[in-house]
């Protein structure tokens, strides 16, 4: 498994600390406010169970789980809701909680989908970012972000390809002949 991994973007240590300071400052800002944190499965579930247990106030945890279909391994084809969160949402403070914001395409659809269950406030945190690889036509933007990464694919720490790869405890670059395998 490692031996497909050519370089280490981000480490264990890199990300704890950064998921501490992330936690803290929503912490700050939803205190009293007895926020939902959904997930957006799989790839957020290693981020997921990290972040919650740096959240020291009280707050409440959901999930969901989309598909997209019609257009191969991209997200730019059209997507369903798989999995709805079990909670109602009506008059909530919602946090989404996710591993990339890529093309954008996923949360944008998440977002929506969400915001027409009339939560109190909607927001996103993603632990990384990839703004080159943003379509031109999302309109929503990440609240919370972790790591602007470059154009590269990454697996690790939720984060897979084809399926594979997850349960790596760091985000690294796969190497390019794995793909043409
Ligand atoms: P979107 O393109 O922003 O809609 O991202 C859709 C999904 O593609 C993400 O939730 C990830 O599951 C997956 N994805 C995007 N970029 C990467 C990557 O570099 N590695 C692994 N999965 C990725
Ligand atoms: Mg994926």
């Amino acid at each position: 498994m490692t031996q497909d991994i050519k370089e280490i973007l981000l480490t264990q240590e890199q990300i704890r600390a950064k998921v501490k300071e992330l936690a803290k400052t929503i912490c700050e800002e939803y205190a009293g406010k007895d926020p939902i944190f959904v997930g957006v499965l799989k790839g957020v579930v290693i981020f997921f169970a990290d972040m919650v247990r740096e959240i020291d106030i009280p707050c409440q945890i959901d999930f969901m789980w989309i598909s997209s279909y019609g257009s191969g391994s991209d997200s730019s084809g059209k997507m369903d809701v798989k999995r709805d969160v079990s909670a109602d949402l009506k008059g909530r403070h919602v946090v989404i909680l996710e591993d990339i914001f890529d093309t954008g395409n996923s949360l944008e659809f998440t977002y929506k989908h969400l915001l027409s269950k009339e939560p109190a406030s909607l927001k996103i945190c993603t632990l990384l970012d990839k703004p080159e690889r943003r379509n031109p036509a999302v309109t929503v933007q990440p609240d919370y972000v972790g790591f602007v990464i470059p154009n590269e694919f990454v697996v690790g720490y939720g984060l897979d390809y084809d399926e594979h790869y997850r349960n790596l405890p760091y985000v690294g670059v796969l190497k390019p002949e794995v793909y043409s395998k």
